[in-house]
């Protein structure tokens, strides 16, 4: 391996900046070559290519978003658009890859690398937590701190009020934001898409809180809850409870967005660097991640096969307890 080519793709992360920062340098140091390419698999296609040295990475690891941008690519499903993309790779002299991203990303690294023979290194960097082969992901810890800072905010003006409030995280399949803010940030009620929560079991334990003197509320619920969005459970709860002053707040993508909290960096650090290692050893097809403390990496194949919704049934029996 001569050229190593890093990329981001699908939703940007907090975290991916110091992931691209960390395979550079590493491969720099490597003495190897390193090409960057914007916009993902797009960017591969559309031949959006960039020599990276140790300054282009500078002063990035506090950067939330991805310094070499993200794109969802509908293109690269198709054999033509792959073919187009290792054309481009190849006249480039690229002859890895670290693909930096989710499940799509995961997915699109695997095709590439089984039609092309070319090796490739997954970082998994996705706010959502929902990728089998690491504890967590990247932007995760970020995107729960951002979530727990504005619940605190939100807790203020229904404690004033005495208002209920449901609150939207993200989480289109996952509900680990939704848990870990939830828990962290003391709401009453958390509603996950891997949970069947009945309508009339929130009503009951609303009912308990009431019961119980609570002025004011605060419900979480991930963006995949299977009760139709949170306006149609805010208008279920409504008609149960008339007296209740209620407000939905969708936090959306402000949880994308923001400075890498320590963690991330840290992390992201760690896996730029084993992803670069693992090249260089004649590890492929596989993808980093953190077991406990320890780095480790595990097939695309396995990875995929997995996807693991990661929900701490612990967790979800902690919070029922403390909304008591
Ligand atoms: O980054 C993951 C995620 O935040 C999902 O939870 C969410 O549904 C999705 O991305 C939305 O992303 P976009 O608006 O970029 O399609």
């Amino acid at each position: 391996i001569n050229r190593i080519g890093v990329f981001t793709s699908g939703g940007d992360a907090p975290g991916m900046n110091a992931a691209i920062r960390s395979v550079v340098r590493t491969a720099l140091y490597e003495n190897k070559k390193v090409t960057g390419i914007y916009h993902g698999y797009q960017g591969m296609i559309d031949g959006e290519f960039i020599d990276m040295t140790s300054r282009s990475v500078s002063s990035i690891i506090n950067k939330g978003g991805t310094v070499l941008k993200s794109a969802r690519c509908l293109d690269f499903k198709t054999k033509e658009g792959r073919a187009k993309a290792y054309g481009n790779i190849k006249r480039e002299g690229i002859d890895a890859l670290v693909a930096i991203g989710g499940d799509g990303t995961f997915t699109g690294a695997q095709i590439l690398s089984q039609e092309y023979d070319i090796p490739v290194m997954c970082i998994p960097g996705t706010i959502d937590n929902d990728l089998y082969g690491s504890d967590y992901t990247l932007g995760y810890d970020t995107a729960n701190n951002t979530v727990i800072d504005a619940i605190d905010k939100i807790r203020d003006t229904a404690a004033s009020h005495n208002r209920v409030f449901f609150v939207e995280v993200m989480g289109r399949d996952s509900g680990c934001i939704a848990l870990q803010a939830g828990v962290g940030g003391g709401a009453e009620a958390i509603l996950l898409p891997e949970k069947e929560t009945a309508i009339v079991e929130l009503i009951d334990l609303l009912e308990h809180a009431e019961e119980r003197n609570k002025s004011s509320m605060i419900v979480i619920i991930a963006e995949g809850d299977k009760n139709g969005g949170v306006y149609n459970v805010a208008k279920h709860v409504k008609e149960k409870f008339e007296h209740f002053d209620i407000k939905v707040s969708i936090l959306g993508h402000l949880q994308r967005g923001g400075a890498p909290s320590s963690f991330d960096r840290v992390l992201a650090t760690r896996m730029g660097y084993t992803a670069v290692r693992e090249l260089l050893k004649g590890n492929s097809g596989a993808t980093v991640g953190i077991r406990g403390i320890d780095m480790i990496t595990t097939p695309l194949d396995e990875a995929l096969n997995n996807r693991e919704f990661k929900l701490n049934e612990e967790l979800l029996e902690i919070a029922k307890v403390m909304s008591f």
